[in-house]
């Protein structure tokens, strides 16, 4: 049996598809899975085109940090050959070989089991990026902000994490304000569920005090460095921020006060290595939300071999929504 993969070697160009033969998958999992759907990431993209060291692993090396199709081989009775799974994060696509391949060895302990109601398209125009939303939503809800609580603040809104964020808060009944460096985005964010559109330059000059006039009930956060440090400065008492990213750099200047005049809980969110009771129940809520969710609207689909172009385009900037890969026809 044959079946293709993009694989990065140090070659020119640094990522092609290969014809591969079962024996050159490294056997580091005790499940054979045979992947129908994958997605870009950012950090995906960073690894097709080389901006930047993600892969922590000898080339030749195949991307791809999220996964679903299904099982072929097996020695674990919860995932029996023909069950359906999906896969994100634990270091797949950036230390073990990841879902840019047809077939791919994986250890059952990272596998979700479908949801029933989620398909394999669906769950990987989530992806990292809306498991990660997900996470982010639970977190709101677990420190008990409830939609009456007032608006939520989702900055990178027109990204991956972003995107979902919106559809995702708007679907479970907030009141959601989308930021956007985008001046052309506002049709797309209202459509996906945001009431109200902030430009992200109202933010880039950071926290103009430390205590700032209490605007936000919550905050998904994809986006770090200034603009949280002004949402932090302007989250109402109680309030509630999910910071799970760093578009604009890692640095996070501020001040205790938010926290101890306020009571502002800032959670930090960690879909990598997230364990898994708390990855089936996001995986679990998303399906529950999933009848109100249009994965369509933010999805663009692409064949393994344009996931190079659309890395280079992801790493550009400009793109709304997430990237799906379809394996489907990369062999048997
Ligand atoms: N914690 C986790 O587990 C986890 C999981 C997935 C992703 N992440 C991180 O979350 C972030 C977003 O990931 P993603 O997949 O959503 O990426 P993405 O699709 O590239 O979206 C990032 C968005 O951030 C905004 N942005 C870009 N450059 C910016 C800048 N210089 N300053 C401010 N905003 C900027 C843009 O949105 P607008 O144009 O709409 O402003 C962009 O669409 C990344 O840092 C990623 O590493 C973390």
């Amino acid at each position: 049996m044959t079946f293709n993969a993009l694989v990065v070697d140090h070659s020119e160009p640094r990522a092609s598809i290969r014809t591969l033969e079962r024996n050159d998958l490294p056997v580091h999992g005790n499940v054979l899975v045979r992947v129908d759907w994958s997605s870009i990431n950012y950090k995906d993209a960073m690894a097709v085109t080389g901006q930047g060291k993600i892969i922590r692993s000898e080339l030749p090396f195949v991307p791809g940090i999220d996964l679903a199709g299904t099982v072929v081989e097996s020695d674990d009775p919860e995932f029996p050959p023909g069950s359906a799974f999906l896969s994100t994060g634990w270091g797949v696509g950036e230390v073990t070989w990841g879902g840019y391949s047809r077939y791919q060895w994986m250890s059952s302990e990272w596998l979700v089991p479908m949801p029933e109601g989620l398909d394999a398209r669906q769950a990987m125009i989530t992806g990292t990026a809306g498991f990660t939303a997900m996470l982010s939503l639970q977190a709101i809800r677990e420190h008990g902000l409830a939609p009456e609580a007032g608006p939520i603040v989702v900055t990178g809104a027109t990204g991956g994490v972003g995107s979902f964020s919106v559809m995702l808060l708007a679907a479970a009944g907030y009141e959601v304000v989308a930021v956007t460096g985008k001046s052309d985005a506002e049709a797309y964010l209202k459509a996906l569920g945001a009431e109200r559109i902030v430009p992200r330059s109202v933010f880039e000059e950071g926290a103009r005090r430390p205590l700032d006039a209490g605007e936000w009930a919550g905050c998904v956060d994809s986006v770090g460095s200034r603009v949280l440090e002004a949402i932090v400065s302007q989250t109402m008492r109680h309030g509630v921020i999910a910071a799970c990213g760093l578009a604009a750099g890692p640095e996070l200047n501020t001040t205790v006060y938010p926290f101890i005049l306020r009571g502002v809980r800032l959670i930090g969110i960690d879909s990598n290595t997230c364990p898994q009771p708390a990855r089936r129940r996001a995986w679990n809520g998303l399906r529950d939300l999933a009848d109100r969710v249009d994965f369509e609207r933010v999805a663009h689909t692409v064949p393994l071999d344009g996931v190079p172009e659309a890395s280079r385009r992801l790493m550009a900037g400009g793109i709304q929504g997430r990237f799906v890969v379809d394996l489907r026809n990369e062999g048997p």
